[in-house]
């Protein structure tokens, strides 16, 4: 097990390159299952999310094969195994095998998904299309068992805009009879990069994008060649931390447009932004100053940006408040960065940050992908050593980390835990 370990308070230039987008890569990965020949994805990250859906993927019979920055899966000899635990906990999105098997087999049993805590993440609205799809699910110790002798297109309108709940259905009604009609859709990037993914396999699907998706099934789809979207919030995340540590940070491999509403929020706070076709360039000016922000479903400002952002508060002059609508119980992060000297209350679900203040290195812990961002950057914004446990949650979702910002610059590195530190960890 190992911690990371960041000298902070050196500032941070040159070119950072940007890695594809793990929310669209676990998508794609149980996605490509439904083909019946070869399916090739360019750029996926090296993350461990991906490692473990790819395992998954063999479990089941596929193949999967890295050449370079592609990853082909061979679904030919893919068969309909239960995936009860084990793999299935790790992520959240391995919940997609659900779409995925229940399209091309007409049944799946997938265990519970696990993923970051992050207070409630119910399933409903994902189990409402498959039923409306013609889907049996029940709930048998654990694991969802999903049996179909016929899938039919059907009107599906969803309570909640949700990101999980669009993409499986859309996969799951790509092979189904007739027409399916989501409506109340997510409209995120990763869904039209699924949505062009299923479309290249031969799959029709029009109006991805906007908040009502149409669907025509098809009997079969083929394979076929991809290649992924750049990482909006891995995009995200170095953008703030430019803002917070840097002088002249390129981010390169980016789509700007993506992330206009957290360009805008910078701009807000003084920090000097360009846009380039695929490059951000970003600058920031002393002193920032604070801004209030409210997450929402895109293309609002992402919950994914909102720990990292409450980071780069601390820097600001005067009172930010930060209220996270989509995931109110995602405010881990909290206690940790106090512990480095933050000024930050949480009254009524919100965080209020004051700054300006000078953070201090401290032991911390990441409980999740996001709040181990944030924590990332505080300490290269603090003064002395911090040190961070609780990484596999960055590892997660980060291609290299300490790699990326020591060409920036960081002097950020990895140890082994001794012990006596697994102990305390495990149990905190
Ligand atoms: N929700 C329901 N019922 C459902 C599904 C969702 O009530 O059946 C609620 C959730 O509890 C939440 C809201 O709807 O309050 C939105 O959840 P959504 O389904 O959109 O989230 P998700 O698909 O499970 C994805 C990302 C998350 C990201 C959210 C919101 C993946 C694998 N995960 O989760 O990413 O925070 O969308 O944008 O795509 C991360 O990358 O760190 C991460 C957690």
């Amino acid at each position: 097990m190992q911690k990371i370990l960041i000298e902070g308070g050196h500032l941070l230039n040159g070119k950072v390159r940007v890695n594809g987008a793990k929310n669209s890569a676990v998508a794609l990965l149980p996605a490509a299952l439904m083909a019946d020949s070869d399916v090739a994805i360019e750029g996926l990250p090296n993350i461990s999310d991906v490692y473990t859906l790819g395992d998954l993927l063999e479990e089941i019979g596929g193949k999967v094969s890295w050449d370079g920055q592609t990853v082909h899966i061979d679904p030919s000899n893919m068969v309909s195994m239960p995936l009860p635990n084990g793999k299935v906990k790790k992520l959240r999105a391995s919940y997609y095998f659900m779409g995925a098997m229940l399209g091309k087999f007409k049944q799946a049993v997938i265990g519970l998904p696990g993923g970051c805590h992050l207070g409630p993440r119910p399933i409903d609205q994902h189990i409402k299309g498959f039923e409306a799809l013609g889907a049996e699910v029940t709930n048998e110790q654990g694991a969802i068992y999903l049996r179909a002798n016929e899938l039919h297109g059907a009107r599906i309108y969803l309570d909640v805009v949700s990101v999980g709940a669009t993409i499986n259905i859309m996969l799951a009604a790509v092979k189904a009879k007739g027409k399916t009609i989501i409506e109340n859709a997510a409209k995120e990037p990763e869904i039209i990069d699924v949505a062009t993914l299923l479309t290249n396999m031969g799959a029709k699907i029009k109006g991805v994008g906007t908040d009502v998706i149409r669907i025509e099934g098809v009997p079969t789809l083929n394979g076929c060649q991809h290649v992924i979207i750049p990482d909006r919030i891995e995009a995200g995340t170095y953008a703030i931390t430019a803002a917070a540590q840097g002088n002249e940070v390129i981010i390169d491999n980016v789509i700007p447009q993506h992330l206009e509403s957290v360009l805008a929020k910078l701009r807000e706070m003084g920090v000097t932004i360009e846009e380039g076709d695929e490059q951000l360039y970003i600058s920031p000016k002393d002193p920032l100053r604070s801004v209030d922000v409210k997450t929402l479903v895109y293309p609002g400002f992402p919950t994914d940006l909102q720990q990292p952002f409450t980071t780069l508060l601390t820097k600001a002059a005067n009172t930010g408040v930060v209220t996270d609508t989509i995931y109110s119980a995602r405010l881990k992060h909290i206690d940790e960065l106090r512990r480095m000297n933050a000024s930050i209350k949480v009254q009524g679900g919100s965080a209020i940050v004051t700054g300006p203040v000078q953070l201090e290195g401290a032991r911390v812990t990441a409980s999740d992908l996001r709040a181990g961002a944030s924590l990332v950057i505080a300490g290269l914004m603090a003064n002395g050593v911090t040190e961070i446990t609780g990484i596999e949650h960055i590892d997660r979702g980060y291609e290299k980390i300490t790699d990326k910002l020591n060409s920036l610059g960081a002097n950020v590195w990895r140890e082994e835990m001794n012990e006596q530190e697994i102990e305390q960890f495990q149990e905190s």
